[in-house]
């Protein structure tokens, strides 16, 4: 009787007990300690963590990277790109090859010489391949620098001026490729030239990242034509680099060396590799965009 009489008042007096003014078994008081301990624990906990996290943030620089160890071997990028590096269409229909001639020529506005008269952002850097660029380190110097111009002239047949449709219409094809960019990285030009392919060791590539395209297959040899390159020393001159990043470096150009297929084979497919050669350019299995690039051709006539 009794039992049954505690239970049933019990829960009444634990939520509100009138006589001793206690909420769920505690004073008023008693909660307010309860609920400041928490608002003083929590408040430390979120200090904590945004401490944390700003002192991470001031050891980041807007100029720089602050790590960037798996970054250095270039990326080599060439337009036009298309899905698993297929190049296909048809010479006799121009529907068939004007994406490729739009990917080139809109690549290309970026190098338009009117672009590049301002006397402030730019400057020239002559027309032979030289050492690098110092424009001063950015620890002490935050001003921006001036960009090497890089006028698409340096394309010759591939610059859209003689031939606005940069080979395609004639199955000869034209692919402008560029080094992607890496803040404050120096591409070492090549160190021995053993390992270079053979119409490349008689070349002076004392500051020139050089590029050499050949069959993949063995059986295509015969088929892949002379192929021609053009650009400032027919490579990637070392006097564009390093760069200085997006803020202190706004106008950066890079380089561009044009790849002129001249006299492929037709209605076959064509595997071609393009690789870059240098002190510290390394090449990947897994990063197939690491100092070189696949690209297939199939033009039928
Ligand atoms: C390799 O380079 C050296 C100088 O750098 C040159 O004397 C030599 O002739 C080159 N080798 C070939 C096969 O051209
Ligand atoms: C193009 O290559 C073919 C063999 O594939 C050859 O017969 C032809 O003479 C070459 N044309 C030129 C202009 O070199």
């Amino acid at each position: 009787m009794s039992a049954n009489k505690d239970s049933d008042g019990g829960w009444r007096t634990f939520v509100w007990n009138s006589e001793k003014k206690e909420f769920l078994g505690r004073t008023g008081s008693s909660w307010l300690k309860i609920f400041l301990f928490y608002v003083i624990f929590y408040g430390c906990l979120a200090g904590i963590f945004i401490g944390t996290i700003q002192a991470l943030l001031l050891t980041l620089s807007n100029y720089k990277p602050t790590y960037q160890d798996r970054v250095a071997p270039p990326g080599l990028s060439h337009t036009p790109r298309s899905e698993k590096s297929e190049i296909a269409y048809k010479v006799s229909d121009p529907a068939s090859y004007k994406k490729y001639v739009d990917a080139v020529e809109q690549f290309l506005t970026k190098y338009d010489d009117a672009r590049q008269t301002d006397q402030i952002n730019f400057e020239d850097c002559g027309t032979l391949p030289m050492s690098y660029k110092d424009r001063g380190t950015i620890e002490k110097d935050l001003a921006q620098r001036k960009a090497c111009r890089f006028s698409r002239t340096l394309l010759q047949s591939c610059s859209g001026e003689s031939d606005p449709n940069y080979g395609f219409k004639d199955a000869t094809p034209c692919i402008i490729v560029k080094l992607n960019r890496i803040f404050n990285f120096m591409p070492m030009a090549p160190i021995d030239n053993q390992s270079l392919p053979a119409p490349l060791q008689t070349k002076d590539l004392s500051n020139l990242i050089p590029i050499f395209c050949k069959n993949k297959r063995d059986e295509d040899e015969s088929k892949i034509g002379p192929i021609k390159y053009f650009g400032l020393g027919e490579g990637f001159p070392l006097q564009y680099y390093p760069y200085y990043g997006k803020l202190l470096h706004p106008q950066y150009l890079q380089p561009l060396v044009a790849i002129k297929f001249t006299n492929l084979t037709l209605d076959t497919e064509l595997r071609i590799e393009c690789k870059v050669y240098g002190g510290n350019i390394g090449y990947s299995e897994k990063d197939r965009y690491q100092g070189r690039f696949d690209v297939k051709f199939t033009i039928a006539s």
